[in-house]
């Protein structure tokens, strides 16, 4: 099927049959999971995995998440694991948690970009764990966007940015939770969370019972540690004005004598009179994440000149919405 178009298939058990039967010939699958849509290889496949660099165009030395059946066992592919790691891991998964982790030596170097971890996930997405049952081993997938882009949310979405070159989609839906997971690694004693998510930081430090420390912010500890720190990411062809939910609408009457066509992204309660779309989440930051992409992809479809986001609060979902904003605008060019 290389160099064909994809085919986008339903979630049956006939097209979870294919879909396994594909990865392990060293296909590469779109596959959902419950945060967004995952570019899946065969883990123990280097060549496979090195198709999904190429697909995507990431740099190498950024390494993928496997993703592991919840029946899996976490010391098939990491050593020393910490207490604190499988108290995580008993909370949070199946879900959008990530551990980095000590790599085993079994794992390979084109998974984990030549470091000594490996970073490990138990997706919740029912279609993700069946896939992953029915293959029986680990699947390697970085978000199934092109490097630096929205990451999908949709079947669609996968087959719009990739079509051409991945070799199967398994639709299994909208993504529930729309924003990926959150990855924590350990050092020494310390727990940091590399890149914020769908889990908290609240309800990590609640199963820890300790706060944890939060690398975000355009931090670049070095390029490896995570692709999600680098400064621009996420990010839509349409630039986004950030701000506070009372400066959006003044920001919105402003735009509106411009005769720019705008549109006003927000958790809720802004009002947008003069923007040609309007998103509003009506007040649910659950809402807010699942729909934040899709939003993001349709201000591009749009072309609209640039959107203004009123910002969600710096508590819950809104930690991670509030970073993948953040990145994505650095990208933005001024209307
Ligand atoms: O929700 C998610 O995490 C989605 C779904 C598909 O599971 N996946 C995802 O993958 O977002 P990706 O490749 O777009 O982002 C994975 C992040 C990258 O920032 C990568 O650098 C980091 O995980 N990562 C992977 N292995 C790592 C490691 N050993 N140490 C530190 N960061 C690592
Ligand atoms: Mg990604």
């Amino acid at each position: 099927m290389r160099g064909e178009k994809a085919v986008i298939v339903d979630a049956s058990e006939e097209s979870i049959t294919l879909a396994a039967s594909m990865l392990k010939a060293g296909r590469i699958v779109g596959v959902p999971t419950e945060t967004v849509y995952g570019l899946a290889a065969d883990a123990s496949n280097a060549e496979a995995v090195a198709r999904v660099f190429a697909i995507k165009g990431r740099p190498a030395g950024l390494p993928l998440i496997v993703h592991l059946d919840v029946g899996a066992s976490i010391a098939a592919w990491a050593l020393d694991v910490p207490d604190d790691a499988f108290r995580l891991a008993s909370r949070f998964w199946p879900g959008p948690l990530t551990l980095v982790l000590r790599r085993d030596p079994s794992v390979l170097t084109a998974v984990t970009g030549g470091l000594d971890t490996v970073a490990l996930r138990m997706p919740a997405h029912p279609v993700a764990q069946r896939l992953l049952a029915v293959f029986g081993g680990g699947l390697a997938a970085p978000s199934a966007n092109r490097f630096g882009r929205v990451s999908p949310t949709t079947a669609h979405d996968v087959f719009a940015d990739l079509g051409g070159e991945v070799d199967l989609v398994v639709d299994g839906g909208p993504c529930e939770v729309g924003i990926e997971s959150t990855i924590v690694a350990f050092d020494g004693g310390e727990v940091t969370i590399l890149r914020a998510g769908a889990t908290s930081p609240g309800e990590i430090a609640g199963v820890l019972g300790r706060q944890v420390r939060t690398v975000t912010g355009g931090l670049v500890e070095s390029p490896v540690r995570a692709p999600g720190m680098l400064e621009s990411h996420y990010a839509p062809d349409t630039p986004l004005e950030l701000c506070a939910p009372h400066e959006a609408e003044l920001r919105g009457a402003e735009l509106t004598s411009s005769g720019l066509r705008f549109g006003m992204l927000s958790l809720g309660g802004v009002s947008a009179q003069g923007a040609a779309v309007v998103w509003d989440a009506g007040g649910d930051i659950a809402v807010l994440a699942r729909s934040l992409y899709r939003w993001l992809r349709e201000a591009d479809v749009q072309a609209l000149d640039l959107v203004v986001v009123a910002l969600p609060p710096d508590e819950g979902l809104g930690v991670a919405i509030r970073d993948r904003l953040q990145r994505a605008a650095r990208r933005s060019k001024s209307p």
